[in-house]
């Protein structure tokens, strides 16, 4: 390359999820693709983390919004003590609890069940219906099928950054009524062998299944702004009408499946990963048959969306 067009060509570093790629010593960090996602490596999550690799872990986390660890055995104590390093566990009023932990829930699938028995299998963000919807969702392989199954996400910061500016500043000042009040009725009126498996019983209140949240929020820390619309439990936008709602939640929801977006968890036994609900959405792929799917979560309570 010539002298002059050296002097053209403007450093660049790597960026990553829309920014430029940390540094970390203490742990070992490979992005998965270059909007979100990355395998950590060189940390035993069933111990107590030392502060060094506890910080470096949480900026990853922060910045591929997924973390992945493999090869991970852990009792559920070890599960939810790792967890409580993200916040508070809390429960779900809608997902079936892990045996004996009403503070774990599964997504459990056998071998001859239909895909019906888990909800949403499209891009979707879990219990936007809450008041403080979840932080992070923190999810360990028990069983999985040998090929397929994978969880896919999509990047909302990256989704929100690539739309229009007209589109961004609608979308600034709409909010959205989420509920999750009729999931039990609704799921009463299915065929028996189309019904998902729920949690039988809650302790939520019914005001607790119905919240209004931003269209689009911002990251509490670096005010950084991610699109927060998603088809799962959608009623409305706030002063919309249900049918002039229908349009615009069409278009949205068409985003997470925009490649450039993902990354995909290749789950493998003893895989353990958590993402951020918040920022996130995600997506059980059922592309396999006749094998047993079984993870095993805990759920981090968040914010109220701002
Ligand atoms: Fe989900």
């Amino acid at each position: 390359m010539s002298e002059a067009l050296q002097t053209l060509e403007p450093a660049r570093g790597v960026i990553v999820a829309g920014r430029p790629m940390p540094e970390f010593r203490h742990i070992g960090v490979e992005p998965i693709t270059g909007a979100c996602g990355c395998e950590i490596s060189g940390v035993d999550i069933s111990r107590p983390l030392t502060p060094e690799v506890l910080d470096e872990v949480m900026k990853a986390f922060e910045y591929f919004l997924v973390i992945m660890f493999r090869d991970q055995t852990l009792t559920p104590e070890q599960h939810k003590a790792f967890s409580r390093y993200f916040g508070e566990l809390t429960e779900l009023p809608q997902a079936p609890i892990f045996p004996g932990h009403p503070d774990m829930q599964e997504v459990r699938r056998e071998a001859h069940e239909p895909v019906s028995v888990v909800p949403f299998t499209r891009f979707h963000t879990d219990s936007p219906f809450l008041p403080r919807p979840p932080l992070c969702i923190c999810m360990h392989a028990h069983d999985v099928p040998k090929y397929g199954g994978d969880t896919a996400f999509s990047n909302m910061f990256l989704a929100y950054e690539t739309l229009s500016e007209g589109l961004r500043e609608t979308l600034d000042r709409l909010q959205v009524v989420y509920s999750g009040k009729s999931i039990w009725k609704d799921n009463a009126k299915k065929d028996k062998d189309q019904q998902l498996r729920l949690r039988d019983g809650h302790s939520f209140t019914e005001d607790q299944l119905e919240s209004i949240h931003p269209a689009v929020r911002r990251h509490p820390v670096t005010g950084r702004k991610a699109l927060y619309v998603t088809s799962a439990y959608f009623r409305r936008f706030a002063g919309w009408s249900e049918e002039d709602s229908r349009g615009l939640l069409d278009y949205l929801q068409t985003i997470p499946h925009r490649l450039q977006l993902q990354c995909r968890i290749r789950w493998k036994p003893g895989t353990f990963i958590v993402w951020d609900n918040r920022f996130l959405q995600h997506c059980g792929v059922h592309d396999y048959e006749n094998e047993r799917r079984h993870l095993v979560r805990t759920t981090v309570i968040g914010e109220k969306p701002i």
